[in-house]
């Protein structure tokens, strides 16, 4: 496994790579969820390439950069045990030097949703992929369903930029009792962490209704804002059942959606999502 850091040796190993090249963009401090992406990866590409960079422009003022959880050399054992063929983890200054001043402002399925609450947060996410994109020249990228939105941004910006690749998206994968895997459970206490189930029941409460019969997206919205007030420590910031391209809220009937939701556990900012309606490879695997 090769591990790099600066442009000129990424460009010196990239072209030692066979085709086709898969890359899995990430911010390290690698979980299951990751790791499942770089499997996809293994399984379709003759190559991976894994970036690690927490890249300070998709983060708010207010948001937990500084705190964000880092373990290099974990990460990169990891891969290593996956068979991933290259590594790049440049620095800010490598990605963002002293007089940068192009961005990636993808328009409307930005404005809704994550977007209205981390305002600044998919230019910072559109243009790093679109920079780790040009640099590495992958033939497919692989990101998690976990990050709905993030998905469909990423594949607007690819058709729009006319990126020459083809963007794969892999179900969510989730702890024994539901909880999306993320790098910033590590945030929750005991409490905090036992109590942040309720975003999966929501969810799952919400497809049992559609299962049922239940269509109406704002009977839809209630039975998730409802299971979620029962968790004294939840803080609902949003509950969403949108269309899962456009990310635009749906309103009376439904039979394809994305429900999502944004939830506060203590200081922990928590999201998932499923797709309710139909089969298609990003769908959930069952968890019951
Ligand atoms: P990060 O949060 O590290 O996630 C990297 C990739 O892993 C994303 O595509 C995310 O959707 C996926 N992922 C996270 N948790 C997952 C889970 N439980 N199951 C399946 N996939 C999961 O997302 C980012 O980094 C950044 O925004 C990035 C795309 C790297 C740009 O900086």
């Amino acid at each position: 496994m090769h591990t790099v850091t600066t442009l000129e040796d990424l460009r010196a190993a990239r072209a030692g790579l066979s085709a086709p090249l898969g890359l899995v963009p990430t911010m390290g401090y690698l979980h299951a969820g990751h790791l499942s992406l770089v499997s996809a990866a293994r399984a379709e590409c003759a190559s991976v390439a894994v970036s690690i960079f927490v890249n300070p422009t998709q983060f708010g003022p207010n948001e937990d950069l500084e705190a964000y959880p880092r373990d290099l050399e974990r990460d990169l054992q990891l891969l290593d045990a996956e068979g991933v063929d290259l590594v790049w983890t440049p620095t800010p200054q490598v990605m963002y030097p002293p007089g940068y001043q192009t961005w990636v402002s993808v328009e409307e399925v930005t404005k809704p949703l994550e977007g209205t609450m981390r305002p600044g947060h998919f230019r910072g996410v559109a243009t790093v992929v679109a920079k780790l994109f040009n640099a590495v020249q992958p033939h497919k990228a692989y990101f998690g369903q976990k990050d709905a939105q993030q998905a469909a941004v990423i594949r607007q910006m690819a058709r729009d930029m006319d990126f020459p690749l083809e963007i794969v998206v892999c179900p969510t994968l989730r702890e024994p009792d539901g909880l999306a895997m993320s790098s910033r459970n590590v945030y929750l206490n005991p409490a905090e962490r036992r109590a942040a189930v309720v975003l999966y029941q929501a969810l799952a409460a919400a497809r049992a209704a559609f299962e049922r019969g239940e269509r109406n997206a704002e009977s839809l919205r209630q039975v998730m804002t409802d299971t979620l007030n029962t968790e004294p420590l939840a803080r609902l910031q949003y509950v969403s059942c949108a269309h899962p391209d456009t990310l635009q809220e749906l309103e009376g009937p439904v039979d394809h959606a994305l429900l999502s939701m944004a939830v506060y556990m203590g200081k922990t900012r928590l999201i998932d999502n499923i797709i309710l309606g139909y089969l298609s490879p990003t769908d959930e695997k069952e968890h019951r």
